[in-house]
């Protein structure tokens, strides 16, 4: 599939057929998914890659699932074939930029920008979600009320966030989002030439 057509057919999925994922399907998202870039090449991005019922019925508790299910949306986390949770480690960040090509001459850390682990994980999970596209399946990304429940759930250490859950499967009729009526913002207020 085109770059192209790959981008602009990505939407969120929110509900999948019952039909199985080929397994390598997924492993071959993951793999691309470590291209992804990373501040420092600290590579903080991990994923967890669930597909037993009764976990993904516990991680779609965490998501509030029954809540989507109430305003008309169909179980698209607990009904996916495959949940992958993309997960950012902060303290990997801060180990990194401790080494010598990356620590300050008096030896502190840089003053962060901008959390870079955030960046560095959603920079993964857009590789994560053009990819489904182009193994024909589709994927949504839902965000976790509960990220302690998460953690506890699947063993991610203390240190480790997971940001959200990714469904993927093969594409069935969804309810689209509300969210989508507010439509496109104006090109002039998305793009500013030279200056903002
Ligand atoms: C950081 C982030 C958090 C999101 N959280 C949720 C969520 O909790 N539940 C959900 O149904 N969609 C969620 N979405 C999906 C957005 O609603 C969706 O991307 C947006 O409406 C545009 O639709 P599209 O991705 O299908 O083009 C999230 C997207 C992002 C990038």
């Amino acid at each position: 599939m085109e770059f192209r057509d790959a981008v602009i057919k990505r939407r969120m999925v929110r509900n999948f057929s019952d039909r199985p994922i080929e397994p390598e399907k997924i492993d071959r998202i993951i793999e691309l998914t470590r291209h992804a870039p990373s501040a420092g090449f600290t590579q903080g991005q991990s994923f967890v890659v669930v597909t037993q019922l009764e976990l993904k019925k516990a991680i779609a508790k965490t998501c509030e699932e029954e809540e989507y299910v109430k305003s008309g949306f169909d179980p698209f986390i607990s009904k996916a074939p495959v949940l992958l949770i993309p997960c950012a480690n902060e303290a990997a960040y801060h180990r990194r930029y401790q080494e010598k090509d990356k620590v300050n001459e008096d030896g502190t850390e840089i003053v962060w920008p901008v959390p870079y682990w955030f960046m560095d994980i959603g920079c993964a999970v857009m590789i994560a979600l053009l990819a489904a596209v182009d193994e024909g399946l589709g994927a949504a990304f839902a965000g976790s009320k509960d990220l302690d429940a998460l953690r506890k759930l699947l063993n991610i250490p203390a240190e480790v966030t997971p940001v959200g859950v990714i469904g993927i499967g093969y594409r069935a009729q969804d309810v689209p989002s509300p969210s989508l009526k507010r439509g496109r913002k104006p090109d002039a207020e998305y793009l500013h030439r030279e200056k903002w």
